[in-house]
């Protein structure tokens, strides 16, 4: 694998081709860490609108903390797993108090926020803060593993450490953001789960299981 050149493949695909997505407006690390949660159980679609009127209602950090918490849940309303609502606003409120409403930018600080996994808290220092850190869901974890030819279970919690080591050394460490943003879109658009389109992907010459026609076979998922 020359990592640069996959880099730059993956790269200029995005540029030209990411879908035009509400959270992707601007790197404001608050809308960020909105649409990743939201985005954790629920589709792009259904989640457009549901971000579009709760970042109306709740611009930035403060006027989510300072907000009736029933009013945070009716703008949930639909979404499901209403936790995900509860924990955001109390760990806005965390960060209001403890960071003087600054998302902090140290991993360790990030992820002890209530709601925030290792995902979520990659996701927001890459795509926010441009930190070269690992944002691996189960999307990512598929392009991985047929990109590099990884045989590890992926419905194994332990091998997450495994996609997220490859990620630390696969990763743009000049744009971070775009990197990852840019593998979560392969797998949404190009690199899907059951029929792949190989003929239109960016880094099909980067490719190891391309290259040995194995790209159906992989990502090896047992059921849980
Ligand atoms: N799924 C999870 N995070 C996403 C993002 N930032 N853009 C598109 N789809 C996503």
């Amino acid at each position: 694998m020359n990592e640069k050149e996959f880099q730059k493949d993956l790269i200029q695909w995005f540029e030209k081709e990411m879908r035009d997505l509400p959270w992707r407006k601007n790197q404001d690390p608050y809308r960020v860490w909105v649409s990743e949660i939201m985005l954790q159980q629920t589709r792009v679609d259904t989640v457009i609108p549901y971000y579009n009127r709760f970042m109306e209602q709740f611009p930035t950090i403060e006027a989510l903390a300072f907000a009736p918490e029933e009013k945070v849940l009716k703008a949930w309303e639909g979404l499901g797993y209403y936790s995900r609502a509860r924990n955001l606003q109390s760990a806005v409120r965390e960060v209001h108090e403890q960071y003087g409403g600054q998302v902090p930018k140290d991993p360790k600080e990030i992820s002890a926020l209530k709601g925030v996994g290792p995902y979520t808290a990659g996701a927001i220092l890459s795509i926010a803060y441009d930190i070269p850190e690992p944002a691996v869901d189960g999307n990512v974890m598929r392009v991985l593993s047929r990109i590099l030819s990884l045989w590890d279970d992926i419905a194994k919690p332990s091998s997450r450490k495994i996609f997220e080591e490859a990620v630390r050394h696969l990763i743009n460490k000049e744009n971070p953001s775009y990197f990852n943003q840019a593998m979560m879109e392969l797998g949404a658009l190009i690199c899907t789960p059951t029929s792949p389109s190989c003929l239109l992907c960016p880094v099909q010459e980067h490719c190891l299981a391309f290259s040995e026609g194995i790209q159906r076979d992989l990502p090896v998922k047992t059921k849980k």
